[in-house]
């Protein structure tokens, strides 16, 4: 018996290694972890269980048969994070370049089964050169099989990916279904075709990392959420990101006590909005300021700037943050704000988390960028999702909430539960220049008369009143007990219960 354990412990051992120490001292050297490592950091300690460890591929050409390594270049299994329990795969660079075999998507399979099964997020570690050339198809569909089950486990299960080598090809289509994606500045990137190909076809000359750097997808593409300087960082902040969400779309998300009281008041709020209606302010010091002990975890903070997105806790319960950004195209929303917002909007539906909404919006961004890059279905997009969602929202206009942009932002039409407003609001079709210089274009040659028309136009509707009359605003609330209302008002609403018509889904205008 003693012999038999000993030739085990050997074995594993040996898997350890996945492809050496040599690969794993150059996966070092370029600053990155190996894929157990990885695991290490991620998951609390002593916590993991490893599945398939002495797995191999099936692979006998191309002098194949001749090099199976246990494990076949991914690490799989579950584990904790602050003692949840979470299902996690991580692929080892250091075994065919941590390419994908059919054996190697079986074993992400197994676990993605298994945590759809008992309700627990995936994690996927990527680090992989694609599919495993020496297999031909069979690796396309071993990636097929993992997509399918992307989508299945979509809405059902959280599933993060961390970008943390290469994502290239047909690979990058697993994280792009998945709801977050992390990258590691300087080591990873996405791409569906790489810089040669690129040169080849379109002539551009690109290096990879501008073509699918973290930077890159963080800034211009928005296909990731957050990039971090290096893998440890990627991962303790993965570890912060599941203390906000639950492990399945049947719990809700985890609560936090904290000494913040709910009742707090925050008088420097009463001066946050300027005098000037054309005067930006902050609307991250809203958000900060009223999240419990101003723990705000921010998504895409350098994509679409113009509207802010992100995590943090009223009374302990997670919700979701959407705010228009004054500071930035004036909190227009555009294309890109419009999908950053709806998709973490439908996050928030899909996974119990209670919507809190800021609005400061002039509206929908004009131009013919915008018209021909289709801002009408992209811009439906945050509507439909505001619309379709069922969980508690509440929503504060603290300045402008203008035309069809004023609907849109979870307003009481698309069954927003408690709207409030500050007394700065002004809610009307448009600004009162705008709106003046239309009803009365006669009256456009005298500017006095001009400036009388739009004072009464802005005493009329720039205020929050009239909309408080007909229902539409619940309160005029004080900027300074804005934490206190909202923390009520979700209390108020935590047994929720609003249900869609049956349906098999929705035609989301993609
Ligand atoms: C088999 C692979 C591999 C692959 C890398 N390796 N990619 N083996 N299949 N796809 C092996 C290498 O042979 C090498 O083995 C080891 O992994 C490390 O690779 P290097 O090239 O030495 O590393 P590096 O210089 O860091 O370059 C990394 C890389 C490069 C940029 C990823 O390896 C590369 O371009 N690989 C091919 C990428 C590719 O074309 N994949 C198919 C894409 S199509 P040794 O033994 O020397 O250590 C695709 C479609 C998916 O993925 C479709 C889904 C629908």
């Amino acid at each position: 018996m003693h012999e038999i354990i000993r030739q085990l412990d050997e074995k594993r051992a040996a898997a350890r290694l996945g492809g050496g120490q040599r690969r794993i001292d150059a996966q070092h050297a370029r600053g990155k972890l190996a894929a157990r490592e990885r695991i290490e950091l991620l998951l609390d300690p002593d916590s993991f269980e490893e599945w398939d460890m002495f797995k191999v591929h099936r692979c006998t050409d191309f002098g194949m048969d001749q090099q199976a390594v246990p494990g076949d270049g991914v690490v799989t299994g579950y584990g904790t994070i602050n003692g949840r329990l979470v299902f996690v795969f991580s692929q080892d660079f250091t075994v065919f370049g941590g390419s994908l075999s059919e054996a190697h998507a079986e074993k992400i399979c197994k676990i993605m089964d298994h945590a759809i099964k008992v309700g627990a997020p995936v994690i996927g570690l990527n680090d992989s050169g694609g599919a495993r050339i020496q297999e031909g198809v069979a690796a396309l569909a071993g990636y097929a099989d993992v997509f399918q089950r992307n989508v299945l486990a979509s809405g059902v299960i959280p599933q993060v990916s961390l970008i943390m080598g290469p994502c290239a090809g047909g690979a990058v289509y697993s994280p792009a279904m998945t709801d977050f994606i992390f990258m590691v500045k300087d080591s990873s990137y996405m791409f569906v075709t790489g810089p040669e190909v690129v040169r080849t076809v379109t002539h551009e000359e690109v290096t990879h990392e501008e073509l699918g750097g973290a930077v890159t997808h963080t800034t211009k593409s928005g296909i990731a959420d957050l990039a971090f300087e290096n893998d440890v960082e990627a991962l303790i902040m993965t570890r912060r990101l599941f203390s906000f969400i639950p492990s399945s779309n049947k719990e809700k998300p985890p609560v936090v006590p904290t000494e913040d009281v709910a009742e707090r008041v925050e008088m420097s709020l009463d001066t946050l909005v300027p005098d000037s209606p054309n005067k930006p302010y902050d609307i991250k010091e809203l958000i900060v300021k009223v999240a419990d002990e101003s723990d705000f975890f921010e998504l895409m903070p350098d994509h679409a700037k113009n509207i802010v997105i992100g995590f943090g806790r009223m009374a302990g319960h997670t919700v979701g943050f959407v705010a228009n950004q004054p500071l930035v195209l004036a909190g227009c929303l555009d294309i890109r704000s419009a999908i950053k917002a709806a998709r973490f909007v439908r996050f928030c539906d899909a996974f119990n988390i209670p919507i809190v909404t800021f609005v400061d919006v002039p509206g929908f961004m004009p131009g013919t960028a915008q018209e021909y890059g289709g801002i009408i279905k992209h811009g439906a997009k945050l509507l439909y999702a505001y619309a379709e969602c069922t969980v508690p929202k509440v929503t504060v206009i603290t300045r402008k909430a203008y035309g069809g942009a004023y609907d849109v932002m979870s307003s009481k039409h698309l069954r927003g539960d408690v709207n409030f407003a500050w007394p700065s609001a002004e809610i009307a079709v448009m600004g009162p220049k705008g709106a003046v210089e239309i009803i009365f274009r006669e009256e456009k040659g005298d500017p006095a008369k001009i400036t009388a028309r739009e004072r009464e136009y802005k005493e009329k509707f720039a205020n929050p009143f009239v909309a408080n009359n007909r229902g539409f605003i619940d309160d005029v609330i004080m900027p300074h007990e804005t934490r206190k209302r909202i923390c009520r008002s979700l209390a108020m609403l935590r047994d929720k219960d609003l249900r869609n018509p049956w349906r098999k889904h929705g035609n989301i205008p993609l």
